[in-house]
């Protein structure tokens, strides 16, 4: 990743990049607001019933998972995923064009988001609740990066394809195959759909996209990012080329077989559910395999964490990465999932990789990519380092309450006196959960509250930022 050309070259294409950056972090403001206000519509169920069927939780909850994920995920992604191919295939993008028709339509499939959910029309399957012409729109948006990207790793200068780029591809082809089977739906109007499968093969199809969905898209492209952005930040070589190979072909090839594991207890045969939690916990060994390759990038600058505040968000990260592929393997076994399952313990888990790997990662990212370019130094160093802590603590808050709520629910369920009748009632565990409901919501304040500050000091370095090192722009 030496003898990198100018990043002034006028033939990289780095406007679209800029705006897919600015996106994203506008969507982490949206999709954390909307977090906030559902959070509290949990702790405060009032706030459900404001006249109007709009803001209810059931409508909102989706619009909240498709703003992070797709709409702050996704941009972050897109910016990166062609920030990193021009850069390390020394050659612009294939076609500046093409890119932005993937930023319109992008944007276009997000606003077609908040119309539909806030209206009620979904296919009612997780993460992929989009109804059939957003399904179709989408499939042509992602070909378009995806044909981009592969066009400018065919057109390069370098010899081989830095390993970030592998990550980004085989996202893209599994993000493609993935989306396109479970969508596949018969249209009843032009908001109303039926999927082809039914029964239990709805149910594998869908869980065999909703796992993917978290290791492809929320993973694999987050770990294209960790393999460019950790070194580059810290200014060294990443810690071993051949484990990050190692990494990528396992994560391919064990991360397919997973979805199972979100079906335990079901229609579904026993042998499927074994099998999914089988390879579910063989995952910890690449997945921590990566994550110490990421961490020993900085074996021996450890020093450099001490005042490099963006760095501190890119490491930090691979410490919630590699939790969060610890805990969910152990989610996987059938008798740990017979107490997490349904409880709040799943979404402890899925906001430390979501808030922990999946946004620290990327807000290190754009601070750097913001960096370099605009060709400016980051306006206040003190801010980043105000946003690193409000978004810690916010997490630590967060996790912290659904794990003890979560596993309070699973054993308030499961209590039973010595008669063998249940002790408590239902609506007793719910009544308990309410104020690890208000700590959730203090924490997705604070969370906010970050993002909020991280716009502020991204506006304040690109009109006063100081003009970046010549040293530095090269980096
Ligand atoms: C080796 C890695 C991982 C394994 C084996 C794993 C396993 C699991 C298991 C067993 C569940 C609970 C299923 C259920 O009871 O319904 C789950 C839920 C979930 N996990 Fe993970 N997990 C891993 C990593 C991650 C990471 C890194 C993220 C986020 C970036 C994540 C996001 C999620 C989400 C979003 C759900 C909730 C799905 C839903 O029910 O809607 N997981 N995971
Ligand atoms: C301010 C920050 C955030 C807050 C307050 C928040 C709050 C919430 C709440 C209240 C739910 C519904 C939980 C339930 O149904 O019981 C939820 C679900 C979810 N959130 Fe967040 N969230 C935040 C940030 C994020 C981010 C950044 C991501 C991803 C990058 C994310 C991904 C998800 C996912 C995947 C689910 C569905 C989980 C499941 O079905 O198991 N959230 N969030």
């Amino acid at each position: 990743m030496t003898n990198e050309q100018d990043l002034e070259n006028p033939k990289y294409h780095f406007n679209v990049v800029k705006w897919f950056s600015i996106s994203a972090v506008i969507y982490l403001i949206v999709g954390a607001l909307v977090g906030v206000f559902i959070a509290a519509e949990l702790a405060y169920p009032l706030l459900n019933s404001l006249g109007m069927p709009y803001t209810g939780f059931g409508r909102l909850r989706p619009l909240h998972t498709n703003a992070v994920i797709f709409a702050f995920g996704g941009s972050t992604l897109m910016a990166t995923a062609f920030y990193i191919v021009q850069r390390t295939c020394h050659v612009p993008l294939w076609s500046n064009k093409l890119a932005w028709f993937t930023f319109w339509g992008w944007t276009a499939i997000i606003v077609a988001a908040v119309i539909s959910f806030p209206m009620g029309w979904t296919q009612g399957k997780e993460y992929a609740e989009l109804e059939w012409p957003v399904d179709i729109a989408i499939a042509v948006v992602w070909l378009s990066y995806f044909f981009n990207f592969v066009m400018t790793l065919a057109n390069r200068k370098t010899s081989h394809i830095y390993v970030a780029n592998w990550f980004f591809l085989g996202m893209m082809v599994m993000i493609t195959l993935l989306h396109v089977v479970n969508s596949l739906a018969i249209p009843i109007s032009w908001h109303k759909s039926y999927s082809i499968f039914s029964g239990v093969h709805d149910a594998m199809i869908q869980w065999w996209w909703g796992h993917n969905a978290v290791g492809f898209f929320l993973t694999a492209g987050f770990l294209g990012i960790m393999y460019y952005f950790v070194p580059k930040q810290a200014n060294l070589p990443v810690y071993s080329y051949r484990l990050s190979v190692i990494h990528f072909w396992s994560l391919m090839f064990g991360y397919v077989w997973l979805g199972a594991h979100h079906l335990q207890y079901t229609a579904l045969p026993n042998w499927a559910g074994s099998l999914g939690a089988a390879v579910s916990i063989a995952m910890i060994i690449p997945s921590w395999g990566g994550a110490v390759n990421g961490l020993m990038t900085l074996s021996g600058a450890w020093h450099k964490l001490r005042d490099d505040y963006v760095l501190r968000f890119l490491i930090v990260s691979l410490a919630f990465y590699a939790m969060s592929t610890f805990e969910g393997p152990i989610m996987s076994v059938k008798n740990v999932n017979a107490l997490s399952h349904y409880t709040d313990w799943t979404i402890g888990h899925v906001h430390s990789g979501a808030l922990g790997w999946v946004a620290m990662v990327s807000i290190g990212a754009i601070y750097h990519m913001v960096t370099r370019l605009w060709d400016r130094e980051i306006y206040s160093v003190k801010l980043v380092n105000t946003h690193f802590w409000l978004h810690t603590i916010g997490i630590i808050l967060y996790i912290a309450a659904m794990w003890v709520s979560g596993i309070m629910q699973g054993l308030m369920w499961r209590a039973t006196d010595e008669y063998g009748n249940l002790v408590y009632t239902f609506i007793e565990s719910v009544a308990a959960m309410h104020p690890y409901y208000t700590i959730r919501m203090i924490g997705g304040l604070f969370v906010l509250a970050g993002a909020s500050v991280m716009i502020y000091n991204i506006i304040m370095t690109i009109r006063h930022g100081k003009t970046l090192a010549p040293a530095m722009k090269k980096a």
